[in-house]
């Protein structure tokens, strides 16, 4: 039990949570899912191999030269060991807070070294988003359209001016960056207003067809109601 005294500390109950900026690429998680940290490279007749969080220097896992491994506490229940992958390491149940560098560290005769590091993120799917219709002006050739792009924490509102069948956006694609690192966009293709909520896990949207809000663009006396569609899909 001494090794594990060492291994790991009592830091590793009070860890708190960072954004680590890093060299590694990141990967990106979905929160929920489950990663592979995966190593091919550990030497024979190592001393000891350890997977752990860079910059805290705690050990999720340790394995011994004859095969055995131990859990840290703060990991048990989290932690999968694949039989057909030796000393790479299944950590389920991602949350935020498992966003981290994770570094593979061997001990030999000739010292330690780092033999790989993940750099994981850890996602949540984006919330929903809805197009809302603000104000429409219209004549009998031309229509000014407002519409906000929402979503939880966030909107856009933007203005569509359409002469005859062709439309435009005052000031181009609009976007902004959420609080949760997330793009909500809105553009226009050809004639549909699209408003897209996306991160690197998922994206949600939602259009609105111009001619549905301006009926003279297609000839129609009366007006249609705004149609929307609501789609989400996981990438
Ligand atoms: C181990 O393999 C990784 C790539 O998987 C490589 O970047 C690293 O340099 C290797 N380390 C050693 C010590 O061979
Ligand atoms: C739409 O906006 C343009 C530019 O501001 C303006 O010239 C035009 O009169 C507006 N059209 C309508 C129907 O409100
Ligand atoms: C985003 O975060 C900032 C700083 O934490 C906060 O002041 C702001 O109200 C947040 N914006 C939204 C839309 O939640
Ligand atoms: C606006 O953004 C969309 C989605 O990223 C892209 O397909 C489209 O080409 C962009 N349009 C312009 C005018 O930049
Ligand atoms: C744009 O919309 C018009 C009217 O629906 C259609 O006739 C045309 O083919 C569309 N153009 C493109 C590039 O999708």
């Amino acid at each position: 039990t001494a090794l594990w005294f060492s291994l790991f500390p009592s830091e590793l109950f009070s860890l708190t949570f960072s954004t680590e900026d890093s060299s590694v690429p990141p990967v990106f998680v979905q929160k929920g899912k489950d990663v592979l940290l995966d190593v091919d490279n550990v030497t024979e007749g190592f001393n000891l191999f350890v997977w752990r969080l860079e910059k805290e220097s705690l050990s999720l896992v340790a394995f011994g030269r004859d095969g055995t491994s131990q859990i840290s506490p703060a990991y048990t229940g989290r932690i999968d060991i694949p039989d057909n992958k030796k000393y790479s390491v299944i950590l389920k149940n991602l949350q935020e807070t498992d966003s981290r560098v994770y570094s593979a560290r061997e001990t030999t005769d000739d010292g330690d070294s780092t033999l790989v590091q993940h750099n994981i993120i850890v996602q949540d799917v984006v919330s929903p988003v809805q197009l809302e219709l603000n104000s429409v002006s219209s004549s009998s050739h031309s229509c000014n359209v407002t519409l906000t792009c929402s979503t939880a924490d966030s909107h856009i509102s933007s203005t569509f001016r359409c002469i005859d069948q062709k439309c435009d956006q005052d000031g181009g694609n609009q976007s902004e960056i959420t609080n949760s690192s997330s793009t909500l966009q809105v553009y226009l293709s050809n004639v549909t207003v699209i408003c897209k909520h996306r991160n690197q896990v998922s994206s949600t949207e939602d259009r609105t067809d111009i001619q549905h809000v301006c009926s003279q663009l297609t000839g129609r006396s009366e007006r249609d109601s705004t149609k929307c569609e609501h789609t989400g899909w996981i990438l």
